[in-house]
């Protein structure tokens, strides 16, 4: 799987509602990190860099060091600017290479944000890029962008007219969400984005990911983000790591760089891991990977019972697998993100899906719609909706829906 524009990324989160994580990384050790986070994990990322983060390193050296990281990757993964004001250095990075931009004219009176975007979008099309837009500044000062003072709220009409002039690819809505360390569990403004989704369906992203809570990032990517922006979490992983280790190594006398990068590498890992994937239930059972099972799984819910089997499935390697209902007791976000992994899953084996829900069935080689045990209809996904066959089945018509 080569490196991706950001819209292939995000338009399937979007439409099957999952989240991917918009990892901003510092340095050469903390890319390759996040990258084999995502690798481990099967997992799209977003890899961000901000206008500081390339001007300290240098663009050429940045964009060799990304080249080479992502040779023969076997994720979807994609290059992003996070928010740059400078019109000119969108086009350096745009001609350099990266995938896309978020040109942050929130500053600017809309109708020249507008008019900027508009041009920065052809720009980026000439080069098979992608764009992020913004009309209000997202709280909190980032890599010396921004302010702390919260911005006003531009009014749905403004923001939908942005959106539909522009062709922007992802929209950034200031939702009461900010960059840096929370004070206090953060109140967001979810409906706002539920309101963009339902008059333009476009991808979400969402910033000051670092310190919302689960609940948040679920109720928030099932309404339409699909860009999940982390950049602090990161960078306090990244520093308090090395310290740790450092502290270690005066006590001990011992002064070994190699080691204080592979253990910093390992911290900054499990970091982007927790953002790419699910398995936090796990580490938040007592005993996390090595809780024992209880009778029948007790003390489990049925969604974490139904990850736990599948897992146990896959376990032995089958060359047949056949899964059925496997996501039925799952939440929506950790469905699709289990959806996507079954696509990585499915490769080399045989596999049958029964399923009610069209998310789950979507790449199928072929479905076989049954009424009452008998064949009624077969086909491709594609093939049996332009019949309008699985909008007539029950479930799956709202499944339809919220799949885009
Ligand atoms: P945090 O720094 O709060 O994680 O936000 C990241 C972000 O939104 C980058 O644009």
């Amino acid at each position: 799987m080569p490196v991706v524009p950001l819209k292939e990324i995000v338009d399937r989160a979007f439409a099957e509602r999952y989240g991917v994580a918009a990892i901003n990384v510092v340095n050469d050790l903390t890319m390759e990190a996040v990258l084999a986070a995502a690798v481990e994990q099967r997992a799209p990322v977003i890899i961000q860099t901000s206008v500081k983060t390339v001007r300290s390193i240098g663009i050429d050296l940045l964009f060799a060091m990304w080249r080479a990281m992502t040779a023969g990757i076997e994720v979807p993964v994609t290059l992003h600017l996070d928010h740059c004001p400078d019109r000119e250095f969108i086009s350096v990075c745009l001609h350099k290479g990266w995938n896309s931009v978020l040109f942050d004219g929130s500053r600017l009176p809309v109708a020249e944000n507008q008019r900027l975007t508009v041009d920065i979008v052809a720009e980026a099309r000439s080069v098979g890029a992608n764009v992020e837009g913004e009309i209000e500044a997202i709280t909190g000062v980032e890599d010396g962008i921004g302010s702390d003072e919260e911005a006003d709220r531009e009014s749905l009409s403004v923001a939908l007219e942005f959106i539909r002039t522009t062709g922007i690819d992802v929209f950034a809505p200031a939702i009461g969400n900010a960059h840096g360390v929370y004070r206090a569990e953060p109140k967001l403004d979810a409906q706002r984005v539920s309101d963009i989704v339902a008059a333009e369906p476009i991808p979400i992203a969402l910033h000051g990911g670092t310190g919302m809570t689960d609940a948040q990032f679920t109720d928030l990517i099932a309404r339409g983000c699909a860009k999940v922006n982390i950049s602090t979490a990161l960078k306090i992983v990244y520093m308090k790591s090395n310290l740790a280790f450092l502290e270690g190594a005066r006590e001990r006398n011992s002064w070994d760089p190699p080691s204080l990068f592979a253990a910093v590498r390992a911290d900054v890992m499990q970091m982007a891991a927790e953002q790419v994937n699910v398995h936090d239930f796990i580490e938040s059972l007592p005993g996390s990977y090595q809780e024992p099972l209880r009778e029948r799984g007790s003390g489990l819910s049925t969604g974490q019972k139904q990850l736990i089997n599948f897992a146990r499935a896959l376990a032995h390697n089958p060359r047949i697998l056949i899964l059925d209902e496997a996501t039925s007791a799952l939440d929506p976000v950790t469905e699709a993100r289990l959806t996507a992994a079954l696509d990585e899953v499915m490769k080399g084996r045989t596999t049958f899906v029964i399923a009610h829900r069209l998310a789950t069935i979507r790449n199928a080689t072929r479905i076989l719609v049954f009424d009452q045990g008998r064949v009624i209809e077969a086909g491709t996904y594609d093939e049996l909706v332009q019949r309008g066959i699985l909008l007539t089945m029950n479930g799956l018509a709202s499944a339809l829906r919220n799949s885009g």
